[in-house]
Formats: structure tokens, C-alpha cells, sequence
């Protein structure tokens, strides 16, 4: 049994992810607004309290990270580092100030999403950011010491989603987050490390 905290597990993913990992592992749970713990992850202290309270771990989850979607011929710088400082920085926040607090051979597995490969309308935003994040988990997994693993989730549009997301998603087909939980299973106990899952694509 690991120990693994999910940042982002009241959320639509994250509480599909928090179900299939308490099969066999002891879940700590946390959000922004609800949840077992509270932390902000665009806040390197409060990232760094969190861990303070919670202590080491096996294995750090984020399934967390906001993004702005907007015609790129409108968007405004402010609302382009919406995504870099929430989902980007937000995640690399995390990565940074937990490892020291990631026990020998853990692993590290963060979220990007299918718009990193296909772009839609409306996600300059969201591609860049989800690419980047490809860029960071290629680079920090050559890097992290101690056995520690890094690797990344890239789900489809979620099919509890799709009511509010359906208009950006024309044409592709949903995946349950019961499916793209999988995925972080596969991070979280097996050995690779460096590698992106993309999971309905
Ligand atoms: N939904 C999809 O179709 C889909 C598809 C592909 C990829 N993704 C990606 O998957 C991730 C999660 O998406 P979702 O739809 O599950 O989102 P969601 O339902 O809005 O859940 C977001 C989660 O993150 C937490 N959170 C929000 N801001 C935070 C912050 N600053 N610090 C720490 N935690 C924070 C929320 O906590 P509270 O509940 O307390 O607010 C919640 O647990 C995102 O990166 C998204 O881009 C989603």
C-alpha cells in the first residue's frame, strides 16, 4: 500500500482518480475549496504547507490546472497567463516543492489533455500549456533523483463533461474519467517514467 496525495480530488477527474487508487492505497485527498486538505497550487507556500502537514508520500497526483478559452484574436495577455499560472506553473509549483517530500522510487504523474495535440478553436491557450507540460515532465524525469518517477496524463474531453465542454468537442469522442483514472493508476504503480498516457485518443 502507497501513500498518495491528489491535488484536484474533489474535481470531475480527480474524484475518479481518488476512487481507483483507494482500491489499494491510502488516498489523501486534496482541494481548493473542499476536501480532506485545502492548498492553492499556484502559492509555493501554500504547496509547501500542505506537505508540511500531510509529510512524505509515495506518490503526488495533480489533476488540477485552469485555462483560459478565447478567440486568440481578442485574447489579452492577463488572460493568456490564466493557464500558465494555474495549470503550468500551477503543476511545476507542485513538482518543485514536494520532491524532497516524495519517498524513494515515488512518482509524480500531472495532467495535461487532448488539446495539446489537437488544437480547437478557441485553445491557443490550452495547447500551449498542455505541451509544455510535456516539455517539463520530459525534462524533469532525466532529473529527478532517488528513483523518483515523473509522468503525464493526457485525457480526451471527459464524458461528464461534455455538458459544459460539448461545444469545443464536436466530433470527438468522450472517454469516462472512470477510463482516464487508468492511466494514473499505470503512472503511479508501474516503472516508467518520462512518458506521456494519452487516454480516448
Ligand atoms: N474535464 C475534462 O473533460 C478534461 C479533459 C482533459 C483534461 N482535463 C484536465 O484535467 C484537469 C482537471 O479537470 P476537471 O474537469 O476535473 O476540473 P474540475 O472538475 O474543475 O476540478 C478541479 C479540481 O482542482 C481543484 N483546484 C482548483 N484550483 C486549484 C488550485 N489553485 N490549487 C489546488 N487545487 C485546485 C478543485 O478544488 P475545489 O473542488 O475545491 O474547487 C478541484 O478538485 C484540468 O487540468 C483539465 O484541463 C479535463
Amino acid at each position: 500500500m502507497k501513500k498518495i496525495v491528489v491535488i484536484g480530488a474533489t474535481g470531475t477527474l480527480g474524484q475518479a482518480v481518488v476512487t481507483a487508487l483507494k482500491a489499494r492505497h491510502q488516498v489523501i485527498e486534496v482541494g481548493a475549496t473542499r476536501g480532506q486538505y485545502r492548498a492553492d497550487i499556484t502559492d509555493v507556500a501554500s504547496v509547501e504547507k500542505l506537505f508540511g502537514e500531510i509529510g512524505n508520500v509515495d506518490g503526488v497526483v495533480t489533476t488540477t490546472g485552469k485555462l483560459h478559452f478565447g478567440p486568440l484574436t481578442e485574447m489579452t495577455a492577463d488572460q493568456f497567463w490564466v493557464g500558465l499560472r494555474d495549470k503550468l506553473m500551477g503543476q511545476i509549483n507542485v513538482v518543485l516543492a514536494a520532491q524532497r517530500f516524495v519517498n524513494d522510487g515515488g512518482s509524480f504523474t500531472l495532467t495535461s489533455g487532448i488539446v495539446g495535440d489537437e488544437p480547437i478553436r478557441d485553445g491557443a491557450n490550452a495547447t500551449t500549456v498542455n505541451l509544455a507540460l510535456e516539455g517539463f515532465v520530459r525534462g524533469a524525469a532525466i532529473e529527478l533523483p532517488r528513483g523518483i518517477r515523473i509522468n503525464l496524463v493526457s485525457p480526451t474531453v471527459l464524458e461528464e463533461s461534455m455538458e459544459s465542454y460539448g461545444p469545443y468537442f464536436r466530433g470527438f469522442e468522450p472517454v469516462s474519467a472512470a477510463k482516464s483514472a487508468m492511466a494514473f493508476v499505470r503512472s503511479v504503480e508501474g516503472a516508467q517514467t518520462g512518458r506521456v498516457y494519452r487516454v480516448g485518443y
